[in-house]
């Protein structure tokens, strides 16, 4: 079991913890299964005020839940379909500061106030997937985080 015991006094810090835990993690690690689990746990330990934490992985053009954690959640999402749905159709990062007012949204865990979803662009240009984090905190999620997700996102699409 690892230990990384993140604990930062700012928000800059913290992501660049995580973002140095997440590389020891998946360096020299080619299962990208393998990988998302132990990111999806490395975040959900790290980041406080979140209830949900995860990947959808693109297969065939489909949104299928990938390894996460946090309250079991809504296996397959269309592409334009919600905030996952929209990250991955617009590859553009969703930063939602309340969830109920997004059109289309889809609600797995009715706790889930505000969200963040960072589409995973491989090497070749090819959406593999998303991150998706879930608050029960109203706008939980700012540019910092924007910033400190895409990084972690970065490193996942070389790790899945
Ligand atoms: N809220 C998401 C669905 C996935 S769950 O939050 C895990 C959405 O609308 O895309």
């Amino acid at each position: 079991m690892y230990d990384f015991k993140i604990e930062a006094a700012d928000k800059a810090t913290l992501y660049r913890d995580i973002a140095s835990a997440l590389e020891g993690l998946v360096a020299g690690e080619p299962d990208g299964i393998a990988n998302m689990a132990n990111a999806a746990a490395l975040i959900w330990e790290s980041l406080p005020d979140i209830n949900w934490v995860g990947f959808y992985r693109n297969v065939g053009g489909e949104l299928i839940v990938g390894p996460f954690q946090g309250r079991p959640a809504c296996i397959r999402i269309a592409f334009g379909s919600g905030v996952c749905g929209v990250a991955a159709s617009s590859r553009e990062v969703q930063l939602v500061e309340d969830v109920h007012a997004f059109p289309g949204h889809i609600a797995c865990d009715s706790a889930s106030n505000s969200e963040i979803v960072v589409p995973i662009v491989g090497a070749d240009g090819e959406l593999l997937g998303v991150l998706d984090i879930d608050s029960p905190k109203h706008a939980r999620f700012d540019a910092e985080d924007r910033a400190g997700v895409v990084r972690l996102a970065e490193i996942m699409a070389r790790s899945i």
